[in-house]
């Protein structure tokens, strides 16, 4: 007798991560496939890490007090709204959970972060697809794809893999759209990568009345975390307290906590913010070389540029990878290519823009 396993899950797809250096043929290839930070560990952070290590026989907080308290602090809302786990992939289950039944819909653009989209399936949801306009969510479409079985709308902001953004006005008449008890779950895994200053915040627009909002973002990406893992929910203080019951106890390591608290302290920001700021402009910089090089790079306001090459997308991550440059395909859209250090994005831009010249995309 083999297991009766739920046939719903049966075909579920596996999270698809980065290609790494070991895989490729090439050697020393640049890695750009996985939106990490390209930098050391913020200042201190080894230091606490090391330091909690010495304790490790003990279990972490449950609460993860310390951390939460300065999450809390630096956005300017109570410590009960904010709900910790391991990393943001670890929160979009529990999350869902708590609204989301078989059957239930749940409203996505297409195509963005493939995560949220599973974890409703996981739970016999109903994902429901609504495609991007100009590589951008068409908030209006999805306001219309709303019907009464409809639990959740997720909105990416900063978009995986496009890096397109949705703005303030256009936000704000979507979410009055959208039923008072719908989850709106903004995932803001990039937020810190927004130079534009007419782009909503989840946390901003929970506080100005629509409590229906939750906001999930990270250590992974402008604190350089990846590998530590730890992400955050904000949202109202009910949701928040239902959806700590659901994230498992203690999944949020000793040596986790330590490290995401040291690297909101005022050095670590400080230099934080410097390397945001050269994240930033060299993501301009890039964009500007691939569109002059006839490729029509939509505004990202990621860590990371999107390449619309469509049908040619495997073909072109292919062709960088035997030069040395690792880039995520997402056939049959297009290319991602994450912003790493200058001189590794010098060896995308001199492996691309030769490749690009030679057939013309739209
Ligand atoms: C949009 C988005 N959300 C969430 C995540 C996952 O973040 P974490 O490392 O906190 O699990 C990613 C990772 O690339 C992402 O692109």
């Amino acid at each position: 007798m083999t297991v009766r396993i739920r046939p719903h899950l049966l075909d579920l797809p596996s999270y698809r991560a980065g290609r790494r250096p070991s895989q490729v043929a090439v050697g020393n290839a640049v890695k750009l496939s996985s939106n990490e930070s390209p930098f050391p560990l913020l200042p201190g952070v080894a230091e606490s890490i090391s330091a909690a290590a010495g304790e490790l026989n003990r279990y972490p907080d449950p609460n993860q007090g310390a951390l939460r308290d300065v999450i809390a602090e630096d956005l300017g809302v109570d410590a009960s709204q904010v709900v910790v786990a391991g990393g943001t992939l670890a929160l979009f289950g529990p999350l869902l959970q708590c609204v989301v039944a078989e059957g239930d819909e749940v409203v996505f653009a297409w195509r963005t972060f493939e995560a949220p989209v599973t974890a409703t399936a996981i739970l016999g949801g109903r994902p429901v697809l609504v495609p991007l306009r100009d590589w951008r969510h068409d908030l209006a479409a999805m306001a219309d794809a709303v019907t009464e079985r409809t639990r959740a709308v997720v909105v990416c902001n900063p978009n995986n893999p496009t890096g397109t953004v949705v703005k303030n006005g256009e936000a704000r008449q979507f979410l009055d759209r959208i039923p008072p008890d719908t989850l709106v779950l903004f995932d803001e895994a990039y937020v810190d990568f927004v130079t534009d200053p007419d782009v909503p915040d989840g946390v901003e627009l929970l506080r100005a009345g629509y409590e229906n909002v939750a906001s999930l973002r990270t250590f992974s990406k402008a604190q350089g975390l990846a590998g530590l893992r730890v992400g955050y929910c904000v949202t109202s203080e009910r949701l928040a307290a239902v959806l700590t019951r659901l994230v498992p106890v203690f999944s949020v390591s000793r040596l986790a906590q330590a490290g995401a608290v040291a690297s909101m302290s005022p050095e670590a920001s400080k230099e934080k913010t410097a390397r945001l700021q050269l994240t930033t402009s060299e993501r301009e910089r890039v964009s500007t070389r691939l569109r002059e090089a006839g490729i029509g790079v939509p505004a990202s306001q990621g860590n990371f540029v999107w390449l619309p090459v469509g049908e040619s997308s495997a073909e072109l991550a292919g062709k960088l990878e035997a030069e040395g440059v690792i880039a995520r395909a997402y056939p049959p859209d297009g290319v991602r290519v994450t912003i790493g250090l200058p001189e590794e994005n010098d060896a995308f831009l001199a492996a691309a823009t030769p490749l690009l010249r030679e057939k013309s995309h739209p």
